[in-house]
């Protein structure tokens, strides 16, 4: 189970590359710095892959249960969340749609610092933004959109696989 998720993870995220470089890489661009401590595969519990939390990983895809307290503001039309063990940003923009998008921002792979306005996600690293069908607006990434993923909901369970 935890070989299947690592699998996944490493096509989701760079967890992999911070692994290899120790337990604290900091990238930094101008005076902006995002620690980033990453996921030490290895020592979690088998526990976190179960639905308690809300979400299940395999090597396929992501399941996410909507109803569950940790998600269920995805319910909301501009609900949004970053779900950091699964590297995503996610946003209902209404109607029942909900998107799903990498969290690694293509500027310079910051994935924690998102703040979502106006229906736009802006990474506060550098302050690029892109819309919220993940097209770039303005800032440092220069033209690059941010990764989008394919996010299906039945019966209340968000899906989310690489296209
Ligand atoms: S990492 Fe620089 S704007 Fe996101």
């Amino acid at each position: 189970m935890i070989k299947n998720r690592r699998k996944f993870l490493k096509t989701a995220s760079s967890s992999a590359l911070f692994a290899t470089l120790g337990s604290s890489f900091f990238i930094s661009c101008s005076e902006k710095v995002e620690d980033i401590t990453p996921v030490d595969d290895e020592n979690k519990n088998e526990d976190e892959d179960s639905w308690e939390n809300g979400y299940n990983i395999d090597s396929t895809n992501i399941k996410i249960d909507l109803n569950h307290n940790n998600f269920k503001i995805l319910k909301n039309t501009g609900g949004w969340k970053r779900f950091d063990e699964g590297a995503l940003l996610l946003v209902n923009v209404g109607s029942d749609i909900i998107r799903a998008f990498s969290s690694i921002c293509p500027h310079a792979q910051c994935r924690t610092s998102w703040a979502y306005t106006n229906n736009n996600f802006t990474c506060t690293c550098h302050d690029s933004i892109f819309k919220n069908d993940g097209s770039f607006v303005s800032g440092p990434a220069a033209g690059q959109d941010l990764k989008s993923l394919t996010a299906k909901v039945e019966d209340n369970i968000l899906t989310v696989t690489e296209d």
